[in-house]
């Protein structure tokens, strides 16, 4: 029997180095003990020294599938004391078997499978659920800038937590963190991440500031008209419940949900301001859309854009919507955001994403660190395109008719605004700034030149076109698509969720990066 130290329970390096050696010697899974040092509570207790009897490593480097080595990964962090074992037997395996991978429904392959998807969940559960505290501020010597401490108290099931921390350390790069766990906790100081032995509860600190703004935001997207009680509990199971500061708010949330939807249902729409309602006496269109478009004056400012945009006629939404929503923000901002069009609350209101989708964006915005008063926010389509159902107002897609139309607006903003990073929201919002249709899916997670996305004829300003730009290799405005945050509202599968707003945090962070 060879037995092969581990330093940590999940220690995927180490299982790796000796289940080469293993294989190289020709040893079947009966004969090889993976043993982590110091056992499987030690998780990053002190790397254990050298021994002169540590086996030799073999030389060979036996292949397998991609597939294997990312689901071995995860494996190795469950807490399931056969999890190396079953790795081992499925490498060995894979030797004689090339395309094992791709039978799902093998014992070995379904297993590691399932351990994964378990490890997965985790992770998932402990970027949903970590809730940070602050604890305190330094001030940079040299710099004079602020650094705030935070520390997370989280009980993951698996040893997930050097697998996870990378995630926080890219989402919470600006500020210090500790999260504590029983299985091990993890540091982040602004420059390395580091990891050091499990404590108890007991360690982590208790109510602050925090508490408010996390019960706040939740108590803010808790929409009663879409509360299945089983599947909220499925995403946020009970055991998460006691670190959670606004779990405190569900017993009653959930008892006056029904209450507060036959509210919505009543209220729902509001009436519109007679006041706006006033100068409505344009003719009907008979053909769809007036083509009468305000001439292409010298629009130097946006304000005076936007006291045109008020009365725009051009094409039939103007008439059942309250109003028209117009961009709002910096004259010269450098990152311009586009969505589709304005919803309910924003057609009563006046304002372009203050509704759940604008909640989802203010949010992405926090995290991210994007001031909303520094960017340009409009939309594709300037009016509430709805279709009335009752006493409600349901949402209707813009057509792309419509959307082109609008893009006269649009296209000006972008003139005057000149920013150096356009966000695209949606498929809708890329049509508007391009004139053509593209598959938001090849744009995802990458910036491109609007001037090489544009339709043929359409024509980018010379500054923003990369010709007349600041220097030889300027590209011009760079277009950054991502998913619009009422998509995020509305997938009904967790881990999509969870994907698209990683994806349109990733696409605002990129969107941060290329206009510093
Ligand atoms: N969705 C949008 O695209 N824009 C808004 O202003 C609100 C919701």
């Amino acid at each position: 029997m060879l037995t092969l130290p581990l330093q940590s329970p999940d220690d995927f390096e180490g299982w790796r180095a000796g289940a080469k050696q293993a294989l190289a010697q020709g040893l079947s899974s009966a004969d090889v003990l993976f043993q982590v040092d110091g056992g499987e509570d030690d998780l990053f207790g002190e790397p254990p020294a050298a021994t002169p009897s540590t086996p030799t490593v073999a030389t060979t480097t036996p292949t397998v599938p991609k597939a294997f080595i990312d689901l071995a990964r995860n494996v190795v962090c469950h807490s399931d004391s056969e999890r190396f074992a079953l790795l081992y037997r499925l490498l060995l395996r894979l030797q004689s078997e090339r395309s094992l991978m791709a039978q799902p429904s093998d014992p070995d392959v379904w297993r590691a499978s399932r351990l994964a998807k378990e490890i997965r969940r985790d992770a998932h559960k402990m970027k949903a659920f970590v809730r940070f505290r602050k604890t305190g501020e330094t001030v940079e010597f040299g710099t004079g800038s602020t650094r705030e401490q935070f520390v997370a108290w989280f009980e993951p099931t698996h040893n997930i937590v050097r697998h996870t921390s990378g995630f926080f350390m890219r989402r919470f790069t600006g500020m210090d963190w500790s999260i504590l766990t029983p299985r091990g906790c993890a540091h982040w100081d602004g420059k390395a991440l580091t990891f050091s032995p499990a404590v108890d509860k007991s360690q982590a600190p208790a109510d602050d500031a925090l508490e408010d703004y996390w019960r706040t935001y939740y108590a803010s997207i808790f929409n009663p008209a879409r509360l299945k009680t089983q599947a909220m509990q499925s995403e946020m199971p009970k055991k998460y419940w006691k670190n959670l500061p606004e779990a405190a708010l569900i017993p009653d949330l959930i008892k006056s949900a029904r209450e507060r939807e036959n509210m919505m249902v009543e209220s729902e729409p509001t009436a519109p301001n007679p006041a706006l309602m006033r100068n409505r006496e344009m003719p009907v269109p008979t053909d769809g859309f007036i083509h009468e478009l305000p001439p292409q004056a010298p629009l130097n400012d946006l304000g005076s854009l936007n006291d045109m945009l008020k009365n725009c006629r051009a094409c039939p939404l103007w008439q059942p919507a309250t109003q028209t929503v117009c961009g709002a923000g910096t004259q010269r901002a450098s990152i311009m955001l586009v969505g589709e069009q304005p919803g309910d609350n924003e057609d009563l209101q006046g304002q372009a994403f203050i509704g759940p989708a604008g909640k989802i964006l203010e949010a992405a915005f926090e995290e991210v660190g994007i001031d909303r008063a520094d960017t340009w926010l409009t939309n594709a389509v300037k009016h509430f395109k709805f279709e009335p159902r009752g006493k409600r107002r349901i949402h209707q897609n813009p057509s792309v008719g419509e959307i082109d139309h609008c893009s006269w607006w649009l296209q000006r903003e972008l003139a005057l605004v000149q920013p150096r990073v356009v966000v695209a929201l949606g498929a809708s919002a890329v049509r508007g700034l391009t004139g053509k249709t593209h598959k938001l899916g090849d744009l995802r997670g990458n910036a491109t030149p609007l001037a090489s996305l544009m339709k043929k004829g359409r024509e980018l300003p010379l500054e923003l076109s990369g010709l007349g730009g600041n220097g030889a290799n300027d590209t011009g405005v760079q277009l950054v698509a991502t998913y619009h945050p009422s998509y995020i509202l509305r997938v009904p599968n967790e881990q999509a969720r969870a994907d698209a707003r990683t994806a349109l945090l990733d696409g605002l962070r990129l969107a941060k990066e290329l206009a510093a």
